[in-house]
């Protein structure tokens, strides 16, 4: 007899950046990942929180309750220590509501003109999440250490990869392959080791 085995779990995001890293880190024939894409009046969350734990637990949970399925969720920023931290849980809209990756870019070039070499230390992290619709929730982190370039290069990845440099390598995150960012990204780093965690639950 035929079963099919695939389970579905939904990303709650709508960034097609992290949708696509997502996917890739994390290809398996036995998940169907559902999006946005799938679904007739999508939650919008407002990421109100003051930590990427809290920002990514109620992605999660919100997405959950509406779609009635695991649902996946993270919260990501780069944090700058010449900035004291920033953007952090404020990166996506650095620059103001709905500002662009380009415009988020231009700030911190612009906030980091006086800053030196040695100063330019940054890391992204990621948290995230997978909820379950019994209310049962998982949550890991993940971290890539770096430092910001003085000019954007590359067309790759999204957001900030244009001047994140990770740390060993002398180009920009949007210079390497999808493939190379994700044996070092932090999403990457988060993701794999949630799915170790719960791969006994879940499979
Ligand atoms: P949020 O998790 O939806 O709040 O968005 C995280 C924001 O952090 C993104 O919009 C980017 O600006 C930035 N960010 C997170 N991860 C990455 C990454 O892998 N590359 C570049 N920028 C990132």
């Amino acid at each position: 007899m035929y079963t099919n085995k695939q389970i579905e779990i939904v990303i709650a995001s709508k960034n097609r950046g992290k949708i696509k890293e997502i996917k890739s880190i994390l290809y398996n024939k036995n998940i169907r990942w559902l999006t946005y894409l799938d679904f007739k009046g999508w939650p919008e969350v407002e990421e109100s929180c003051n930590s990427y734990e809290e920002n990514a637990l109620k992605k999660a949970k919100v997405v959950t309750y509406f779609t009635k399925k695991p649902t996946l969720a993270e919260d990501s920023g780069l944090e700058i220590d010449y900035l004291e931290g920033e953007p952090g849980v404020r990166s996506a809209r650095y620059a103001g509501e709905n500002s662009t990756d380009l415009e988020n870019v231009k700030k911190v070039l612009n906030q980091m003109k006086e800053c030196t070499f040695t100063e330019r230390t940054a890391r992204f992290r990621c948290v995230a999440v997978l909820y379950l619709p019994n209310d049962k929730f998982f949550m890991s982190q993940g971290k890539c250490e770096g430092k910001i370039d003085f000019s954007p290069y590359g067309e790759s990845g999204f957001g900030y990869d244009p001047i994140f440099v990770p740390e060993g390598h002398s180009h920009t995150m949007a210079q390497i392959r999808i493939e190379e960012k994700n044996k070092i990204s932090h999403r990457a780093m988060a993701l794999k080791k949630l799915f170790r965690i719960i791969s006994i639950d879940i499979f």
